[in-house]
Formats: C-alpha cells, structure tokens, sequence
C-alpha cells in the first residue's frame, strides 16, 4: 500500500528534502506552503512514481488553516504521515521586534503545529496507526536571549510533541519532536531568522537539510520520541538542566546576540 504524507513547509530547505526522501520511498506526498509558484517548481523538482500533490495555504492564518483541512476531510483526505515542518524565526531583542511578525511566527510555529497535530491524530487514532513528526530545535530546552521567542515555541513543541506521544502510542499512533542544531537552509538569512552575524551561525558546524530529512524518515520508521541531530544538538540540550542559569543566559546570550544593539 502506498504510504501518504502531508508535509508542511515543503517548498525549499528541510521540507524540500523531506518530500524528495519521502518520494524516493514511493510515498504520495502533499507539499504545503503559501508561494504556490515556488510549491509548484519544488514539487516538479522531486523524482518519484507518484507525482506530489501541492496546496498554498498561510498555516499562520487560522481561518485559512481550518479552510485548508475542512477540505482535506470533505475529500477522504488521510495522511499516514504528517511532517509539521513548517516554522518562522525572528531573532533580535524581544522588545524592539515587531509584533506582527512575532505573532505570525507564534501562530505557525504553535498554534498552526498543535491544530494540525490535533486534526491527524485524531483521524490516526481511529485508524490505529500513524506518524505525526514535529520539527523543534536544539534551542526548545534553553531560554535564549535575543532568540527568546523561537526558542520558547520551540519548548512548545518539543513538549506537546513528547505528551502527545505518551498518549498516543498506546493507540497504534507515534509523536516525534526532532531536534537539529543549525541547518544550512534560508531560515538564517537577513529577512528569516537573521542569525548570520551571531557567534552561534559563526562557530559551530551545521548540518546539511538531507541529514535533517534522513532523521525525520528514520523517527518515523522507528516511531522515534525524541531525535537529537549531532554532537552540538546533543551538548546544547544534555547540559542544560545542569548548568546554573546565569552562566546558561550569559553564555546563549552570546551566542545569540549577533551584531545587534542590547536594551536598556
Ligand atoms: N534551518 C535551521 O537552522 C533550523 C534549525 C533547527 C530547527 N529548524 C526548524 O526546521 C523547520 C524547517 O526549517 P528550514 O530551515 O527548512 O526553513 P526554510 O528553509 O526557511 O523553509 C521554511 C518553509 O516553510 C514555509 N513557510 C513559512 N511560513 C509559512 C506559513 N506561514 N505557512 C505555510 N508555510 C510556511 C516556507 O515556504 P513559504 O515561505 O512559501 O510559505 C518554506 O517552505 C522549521 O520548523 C525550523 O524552525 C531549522
């Protein structure tokens, strides 16, 4: 039987890879993100038997969002496997960023994650079997100045992710939370997350979006809990529930601050 994914965020970078891994399985695939033209070329893009299904939706927009999966139900619409891969960062001091965009990037990262999540699972539990993947970050168990946000939703994620699963697995359904460090996609770019000029983008490795996808298809094969992605992923989130918190903030604040101006 053809196994189906829905995959969020799947224009370019780790989504991207995600959908081509996923293709390569066989898998029929529905690619979700809001430039139809980019979601178009990316889906003509991916070798595969079974051409992948694309839809342009705003996931940080809730009408459209409920739009979106009123009417993957009004067409039997049933994913085996549901990647929520899409998110936003917005990096900079708290105060001084624009709430417009903080709060599209809450509502994606979050409320537009847990809407989803809720929607599959559902669906998966009366089936009695499923994959519900959810993209989180090394960042979820730090507080991080001058990335707060993110990393706080982040925290969200990792968090309903794991519960979920707790409550789930009983019922034939597994919840992953991924944790890569940083990957070499656009989301750090001037306009995305802008973490080009911080210590953070300048000193550790990265990871490449294909090494991100492989651990992605691996938790879902084995109905992974929690999947941390190398040595820098695994020291950011080990250490810190042992670390005093001043040391913790001074040392991500650091890592984190880039070329910006502090508050007062
Ligand atoms: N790259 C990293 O360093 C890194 C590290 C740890 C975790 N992650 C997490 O991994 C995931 C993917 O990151 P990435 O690096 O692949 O990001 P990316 O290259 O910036 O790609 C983001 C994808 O999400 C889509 N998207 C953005 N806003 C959306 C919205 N409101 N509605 C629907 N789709 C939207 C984008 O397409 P459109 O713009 O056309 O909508 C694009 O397809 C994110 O959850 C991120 O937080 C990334």
């Amino acid at each position: 039987m053809t196994t189906t994914y829905l995959i969020t965020g799947a224009s370019e970078g780790i989504g991207l890879e995600i959908a081509r891994q996923a293709a390569a399985e066989g898998a029929a695939i529905l690619m979700v993100a809001r430039d139809e033209a980019r979601l178009r070329a990316a889906a003509t893009s991916i070798a595969g038997a079974i051409r992948p299904q694309i839809a342009a939706v705003d996931l940080a927009d809730p009408v459209a969002l409920d739009a979106f999966l009123a009417d993957l139900d009004a067409r039997g619409y049933r994913p085996d496997v549901v990647v929520n891969n899409a998110g936003q960062g917005a990096s900079g001091a708290f105060v001084d960023a624009d709430w417009a965009r903080l709060d599209a990037m809450l509502r994606l990262n979050m409320n537009a994650l847990a809407r989803i999540s809720h929607w599959a699972a559902r669906g998966m539990k009366a089936r009695g079997a499923g994959a519900i993947v959810n993209l989180s970050a090394a960042v979820a168990t730090r507080p991080t100045p001058y990335f707060a946000a993110y990393a706080a939703s982040k925290a969200f994620v990792t968090n309903l992710s794991i519960a979920m699963d707790s409550e789930l697995r009983g019922f034939g359904v597994s919840v992953s939370a991924i944790h890569p460090p940083a990957v070499r996609t656009s989301f750090g770019t001037a306009g995305k997350a802008d973490l080009k000029s911080t210590l953070v983008h300048k000193l550790f490795p990265t990871v490449g979006p294909a090494t991100v996808a492989r651990a992605v298809m691996s938790a879902v094969r084995r109905r992974r809990r929690s999947v941390i992605i190398g040595p820098v992923a695994g020291i950011v989130m080990g250490t810190a529930p042992i670390l005093p918190r001043g040391f913790d903030l001074a040392f991500m604040t650091l890592l984190f601050k880039g070329k910006r101006p502090a508050t007062a």
